[in-house]
């Protein structure tokens, strides 16, 4: 589809929960903190007369015994009847749900509607929640042997460090950096400064993956307004536009893919979001990526094209993905320091666009940001969705 930058729709309002540990709260609740948000950024909308769909990002049922979450999240939040749909890609759900907004939108069938995620997930112990998160890896291949995604990261990285002559150091910069980040960000699970040296000295969860190259087990929502670029000054006079749109799938299973150093469904999801966008990589001015685990965000500058392929630690080193740099990352503090509440993350990560294309994110503000992209992968990389912002000039 090549729309030659043209919006595909435009974000009128965002909210997003603090991520962290919200003790006492239901994932419906959580939710409901993000919409408030989101209509309080948008009061020209009558959420009960204009919104006429809902897509959910929720990875699982397991965590709270909760399925049939798009109902449920439609209910709590005022909007019974409105037609809703719990969109499920493991740590990609949200992603995918914003993509499958899009589809609602451009399909002609919805004008406004509300896409988001939500998951709660500090109330279940480490042990449980690392059980339920390998339900998105290959049940009779990885998960039976007891592969859970830490081990599953660690080959890549291993790979990775084999090919390309990468490093620990290199994944602990990355570390540090999105901590930076996340200090700045008052919704952030861990607003704290970590350095290299103390990255470097925490413990090994799967080798070369330590403490402090994992991503966060949070609790968290986020919920974004959508409409038709055409319908957008009605609502609001600063509209984010995405103008590039992919969601590509890869091999469920690591053993099966062509390559461990690469995720060919970030390649394929990209390619198809640069190209609707005609946009290159380099005209990208920042990136929230999925930063799972360390290596993953050092992969992610490769496949997205930002730098070329086995030169993310020479990417690092340069300083050039840090707030102040020709193209920060995850200026959120991205999933190892914001937190990573899976169903969340996606429409978490087009929230930080949003604050940052509008010129609201304070602290971390990207200065003359015009162009953004995202990039949202579920499970050790079967499902990508890349989308990509642009502000009005
Ligand atoms: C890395 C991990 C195993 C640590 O869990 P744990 O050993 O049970 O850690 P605990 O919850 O007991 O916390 C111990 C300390 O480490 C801190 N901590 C926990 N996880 C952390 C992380 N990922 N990064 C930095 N600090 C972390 C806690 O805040 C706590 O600090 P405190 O002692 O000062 O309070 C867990 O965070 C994890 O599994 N992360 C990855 C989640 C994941 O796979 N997501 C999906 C990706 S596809």
């Amino acid at each position: 589809m090549g729309l030659n930058g043209k919006p595909l729709v435009s974000i009128i309002g965002a909210g997003m929960s603090k991520f962290g540990k919200h003790d006492g709260l239901l994932g419906r609740e959580i939710f409901g903190l993000a919409a408030t948000e989101a209509f309080s950024r948008c009061p020209k909308l009558d959420p009960k007369q204009d919104v006429k769909a809902m897509f959910i990002g929720h990875m699982g049922e397991s965590y709270e015994h909760q399925g049939h979450m798009g109902a449920t999240i439609a209910d709590w939040i005022g909007l019974r009847g409105v037609a809703a749909t719990r969109v499920e890609a493991a740590c990609g759900s949200s992603g995918a749900a914003l993509r499958t907004g899009i589809y609602a939108v451009l399909s002609g069938l919805s004008d406004v509607v509300i896409v988001g995620g939500v998951e709660k997930m500090t109330h279940r112990t480490t042990a449980e929640v690392t059980e339920y998160l390998a339900m998105a890896a290959d049940y009779p291949f990885e998960q039976f042997h007891g592969i859970t995604f830490p081990g599953l990261f660690a080959m890549m990285a291993t790979a990775h460090m084999n090919a390309y002559g990468t490093t620990e150091q290199h994944l602990a910069k990355i570390a540090s950096k999105n901590h930076h980040h996340g200090a700045l960000n008052p919704k952030a699970h861990m607003q704290k400064e970590v350095p290299v040296e103390t990255v470097m000295g925490s413990k090994y969860v799967a080798w070369p993956l330590k403490l402090y190259d994992c991503s966060l087990i949070s609790d968290g929502a986020s919920c974004i307004i959508l409409t038709k670029p055409e319908l957008a000054a009605k609502y609001t006079d600063q509209p984010v536009h995405i103008v590039g749109s992919g969601q590509a799938t890869d091999a469920i299973g690591l053993y099966e893919r062509d390559s461990l150093t690469s995720l060919q469904s970030t390649k394929l999801a990209s390619k198809a979001a640069y190209e609707m966008a005609n946009i290159k990589p380099e005209q990208v001015n920042l990136a929230e990526v999925h930063d799972c685990f360390t290596i993953a965000e050092l992969i992610a500058y490769e496949d997205l094209g930002f730098c070329a392929l086995g030169e993310g630690g020479k990417l690092v080193d340069s300083g050039a993905t840090s707030l102040g740099g020709a193209i920060p990352v995850n200026t959120s503090g991205g999933l190892k320091s914001k937190g990573h509440p899976v169903g969340a993350t996606g429409t978490a990560q087009a929230y930080e666009m949003y604050l940052q294309l509008t010129d609201q994110a304070d602290k971390r503000q990207v200065k003359d940001a015009k162009v953004g992209l995202t990039h949202n992968i579920g499970g050790s990389g079967a499902t990508a969705a890349v989308h990509i912002y642009r502000r009005d000039q």
